[in-house]
């Protein structure tokens, strides 16, 4: 536990180096960042135990068409659920090696890169730094702080990132294990859809916005022709190529302008999507998004599974099963994640 607090708060005098540096105007500022990231005798990240290799079934193919592309965000807070989350998709996965991970990080981390290539030596991965600039000043506070996080609105720009030979793309929160083959959700059939998700027509849509939305004379209307239902925006299958050619960044991002003029909702990254997407989407089988494991936004009780088939778990909400596991006082639910957990805490393990 001691030597846990200690790596993180070296970890954050680390970070607190790296940005200080950052704002050296000189360019050999950027050398000695390398050089201080690099030193081996600095184990700012947690340990994980390595995963095994994961082979191709013998049905698989090899061809550019046949690849799976995933994309997720990583920082270090986050970065044992997304291991958890990279393990369970290999472990389920008929055709693993054909997993192309895209993941957008925030920092310039070569520590992250070595961090997940010595966990899973055979991942096809690339890492992407996310500019925070691009965002910071176009987000507006949330009820939640964790939700105002620049990397957090990551998803809205992954059509300026992938290579573009991507077409397609899965993006996953990191707080979610996959227990199915999730070529059953990358192979679904789009139609003229721009995005697929699980749709909830159930939940009170109204609740996600707020009056000054509702009694606006024009705002509102932005939904006429739609019947616009709520859907997490964790889990998507992206048409990438509708998405770049329609503009639908820029179409996000002025909602979220209006959000910096007026308050027109409470929470962060998901609403402007909402504005932009919901009624206009493939909707997709629950099974593939078992939402809110995490608990409400404010105190992170436990949670029920909703009855059905379930092929993916999401910890949405203030509660992260690795946190809870750790203070002794997990959900039961947790006890699903668990097992895809990779997090090694003797520290020593590696250097011997
Ligand atoms: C990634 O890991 C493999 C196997 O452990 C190693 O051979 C390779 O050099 C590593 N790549 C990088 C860029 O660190
Ligand atoms: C997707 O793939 C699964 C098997 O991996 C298959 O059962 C299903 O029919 C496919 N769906 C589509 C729409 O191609
Ligand atoms: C939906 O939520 C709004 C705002 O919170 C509330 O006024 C309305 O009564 C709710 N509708 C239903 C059907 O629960």
């Amino acid at each position: 536990m001691a030597s846990w607090s200690l790596g993180l708060l070296s970890l954050l005098l680390f970070l607190f180096l790296f940005l200080f540096l950052l704002h050296q105007p000189t360019t050999t500022s950027a050398i000695r960042i390398d050089a201080i990231i690099r030193k081996p005798s600095s184990p700012e990240l947690p340990n994980f135990r390595e995963a095994p290799a994961f082979q191709n079934g013998y049905s698989c193919g090899s061809r550019e068409s046949d690849k799976i592309h995933i994309a997720m965000t990583l920082d270090a807070n986050y970065l044992r659920g997304t291991m958890a989350a990279i393990l369970s998709m290999l472990q389920h996965c008929t055709c693993p090696e054909n997993l192309n991970f895209h993941i957008l990080s925030a920092h310039y981390a070569p520590e992250l890169y070595s961090s997940i290539n010595s966990t899973f030596p055979y991942l096809n991965f690339k890492i992407y730094r996310f500019d925070s600039n691009r965002v910071r000043g176009k987000i507006s506070k949330s009820i939640r702080q964790a939700l105002d996080q620049p990397l957090n609105y990551a998803r809205i720009y992954l059509a300026d990132f992938l290579p573009i030979d991507v077409e397609r793309v899965i993006y996953l929160d990191s707080d979610i294990v996959v227990v199915d083959d999730i070529a059953n959700l990358w192979n679904v059939s789009m139609e003229d859809k721009v995005v697929a998700a699980p749709e909830y027509c159930h939940a009170n849509f109204t609740q996600y916005f707020t009056d000054s939305f509702w009694s606006d004379p024009d705002m509102p209307k932005t939904f006429t022709g739609r019947k616009p239902c709520y859907f997490n925006t964790g889990v998507m299958v992206v048409d990438v190529e509708k998405w770049r050619k329609g503009g639908y960044t820029e179409k996000v991002e002025e909602w979220m302008a209006v959000q910096k003029q007026k308050r027109i909702y409470h929470l962060g990254s998901l609403p402007p999507f909402l504005l932009v997407f919901a009624g206009n989407i493939k909707a997709v089988n629950h099974r593939w998004n078992q939402h809110g494991l995490g608990g409400d936004n404010f105190e992170g009780k436990c949670r029920k599974m909703h009855p059905g088939p379930i092929s993916l778990l999401h910890w949405s909400g203030k509660g992260k099963p690795w946190l809870r596991l750790d203070s002794r006082k997990p959900c039961p639910i947790d006890h699903l994640w668990a097992p895809y957990d990779l997090y090694h805490s003797d520290k020593h393990h590696f250097e011997e």
